[in-house]
């Protein structure tokens, strides 16, 4: 049924056929507006369920309509150091901040500000991991904060005091003496109330160190003080320092001697947002510096990871793969890919993506590719937002109606399989849809958040947005760029026209691969800077079967292993 619909839309897609869009466009606007309406649905579902059996506790728990606080288990595993005495930080309503104001909820929003800035206390007793509460707390407060104060949004805050500002600055105070090691690289975890713990563990990932920059960057450009922006940029410029000769990195490090411990690595669990967090850094600070660093990386991943539509892990130090699995928190890539400007190489990803989730309902946390089956142990969906956000960004970017269906197709199965009374439930086996008691804070800030903004424009009319790694979205601000990159305006994102005597070398700089260009009798789909691979089976024989690098424009090569790769140095 999608497939066919697909094909339909593709067909006389209003790109190819602009004489035929209206009427598509009317009918595609009224079930965006139903999709949107049901999404609204499912976040005040888990909201007000937060709110009445959770709140100011950290996360809901739907099935025993009961609460957790979990702000200091995240990313604890073997729950070691459970505090005592702590009772939560209300974090599924910080996460929620921006959620609400995305749904035009201003009364709600103004209503939670108020009893934040009442009751909000970091001055406690526990151990929080340091990127967990960075991505979901500061990075919570600071867009609220933004949002609260924004002239160009209609909330009108009299009595907003910046608040949130100073909890948030309160808060990443507490962070940093984490950062004070011999390498710049933070803790993995501190105290919030009595900074590192002695025994301390010394192991970090590298998205634990390298992807602080948003938050605290924005943290110093709103209150001058640059101490917050330095830990990150120093703790990031170490990290970087740590690349092997192939440009790639590990996925864990020791912080007392900056030394990786795990060599294998991809673009899944502890790199991820690393990759991430270097572009959206370049875009919201305009530094050329970030730029250079992800442009590198980029290529890195692209040469050692990239199999076809997939990725696998590799050994940083030789390049040979390791894992070949695909992972749910690899779905975020062809997001970055579209704001990177390779839709093509985004879209083939993201159809694999969506195959594995038409398979299973849902998306596993871990398949494995070489076999086409599901991963013995980790067969969980805890209702996370990586496909659907990629969804929202290729839409965005292509408003291919096909990215609608698959919306939709989302949405039918989180109502489907995770829906209960209490809330939305975590599933814990997705071969047997078994529940688990658990509603990330998450699920409010980026599912619901990105679904939403698949089906509705409005929040992204005026304004250019950078999403954090949780979905909060931070305003590019013109005064806050060194020097505003060339030609990257987010709203202009949408809009592929591009001068073709212009054409430039780097898909960053034309902001979208010079590839689909207007008015051209011809399919402009398939972005022009990017052959897909040839073959069924994403090997290559010779270099006709590679076609053009979507980030340089270079033609690629075969390597005597038989993967395409760019072998030229820029
Ligand atoms: C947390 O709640 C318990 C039980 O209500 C209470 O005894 C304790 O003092 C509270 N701790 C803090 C830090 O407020
Ligand atoms: C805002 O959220 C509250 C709490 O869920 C709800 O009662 C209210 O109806 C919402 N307002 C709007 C305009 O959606
Ligand atoms: C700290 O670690 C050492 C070595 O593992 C152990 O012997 C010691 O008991 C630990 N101390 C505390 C306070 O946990
Ligand atoms: C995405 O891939 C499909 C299947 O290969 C293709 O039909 C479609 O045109 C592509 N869309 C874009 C926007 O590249
Ligand atoms: C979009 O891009 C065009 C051409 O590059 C530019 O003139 C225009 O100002 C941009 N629009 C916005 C909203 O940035």
């Amino acid at each position: 049924m999608l497939r066919k619909w697909a094909v339909l839309f593709l067909a006389v897609s209003p790109i190819v056929f602009g004489f035929c869009a209206s009427h598509l466009d009317s009918r595609l606007e009224a079930k965006r507006k139903q999709m949107r309406d049901k999404v609204r649905q499912m976040f005040y579902h888990a909201y007000d369920n937060y709110m009445v059996h959770a709140f100011p506790h950290d996360e809901l728990k739907p099935l025993s309509k009961s609460f957790t606080d979990s702000l200091s288990e995240l990313g604890n595993l073997k729950l070691e150091h459970l505090p005592r005495g702590y009772n939560g930080s209300a974090l599924t309503l910080i996460e929620s901040l921006s959620s609400l104001v995305v749904l035009g909820n201003n009364t709600e929003f103004e209503k939670a500000i108020h009893w934040l800035s009442q009751n909000l206390n970091f001055d406690v007793d526990a151990r929080i991991n340091l990127f967990e509460c960075n991505i979901r707390v500061l990075g919570g407060l600071l867009s609220a904060h933004i949002l609260a104060t924004d002239s160009a949004s209609r909330l009108v805050h009299g009595s907003y005091k910046k608040q949130l500002l100073f909890l948030a600055t309160d808060l990443a105070l507490r962070f940093l003496p984490a950062f004070e090691t011999p390498s710049g690289l933070p803790y993995a975890w501190v105290n919030l109330k009595f900074g590192v713990m002695p025994n301390e563990t010394t192991e970090t990932s590298t998205s634990g160190c390298g992807s602080l920059i948003l938050e605290m960057g924005t943290l110093s450009r709103l209150t001058g003080d640059p101490r917050f922006e330095s830990a990150a940029l120093r703790a990031l410029r170490k990290l970087w320092s740590m690349r092997s000769s192939l440009n790639l990195f590990g996925t864990t490090l020791d912080v007392q001697t900056g030394e990786w411990i795990e060599y294998s690595t991809g673009i899944g669990a502890g790199v991820d947002s690393f990759y991430e967090y270097l572009f959206k850094a370049y875009i919201l600070f305009g530094k050329e510096d970030y730029w250079k660093m992800f442009h590198s990386a980029y290529l890195g991943v692209q040469k050692y990871f990239r199999h076809g539509p997939w990725y696998h892990e590799a050994d940083m130090r030789t390049g040979k793969a390791t894992y070949w699995q695909l992972t749910s928190l690899q779905a975020f890539w062809p997001g970055l890919q579209v704001l990177v400007g390779d839709v093509a190489a985004a879209n083939s990803t993201h159809r694999e993506f969506f195959h594995v989730w038409e398979k299973y309902g849902v998306l596993p946390e871990r398949y494995l590719l070489d076999h086409q089956i599901i991963h013995p142990t980790e067969k969980y969906y805890p209702l996370r937002p990586e496909f659907a956000e990629s969804t929202f960004y290729l839409y965005q970017a292509t408003k291919d109606p096909w990215y609608i269906e698959v919306g939709e197709s989302i949405v039918k199965s989180l109502n489907s399989y995770t829906k209960v009374e209490g809330g939305f439930a975590s599933i814990r086996d997705v071969t047997t849809m078994q529940l688990e008691d658990h509603q990330h804070s998450f699920f409010l800030a980026e599912t619901c958040k990105y679904l939403y903004l698949l089906f509705d424009d409005e929040f992204l009319a005026n304004r250019n947005y950078v999403f954090t790694t949780e979905g909060h979205p931070l305003p590019v601000i013109r005064d806050w760029q060194d020097r505003l990159p060339e030609t990257f305006f987010l709203t202009n994102r949408t809009y592929f026209k591009m001068n073709e005597k212009k054409r430039k070398t780097s898909a960053l700089s034309s902001q979208v691969c010079p590839a689909i260009s207007l008015g051209s009798q011809k399919q402009p789909i398939e972005s022009a800077c990017h052959v897909p691979d040839a073959r069924l089976d994403h090997r290559c024989l010779s270099d006709d079967d590679c076609g053009i690098d979507s980030t340089t424009c270079r033609l690629r090569s075969c390597s005597m292993a038989g993967y395409c790769g760019l072998w030229l140095f820029l």
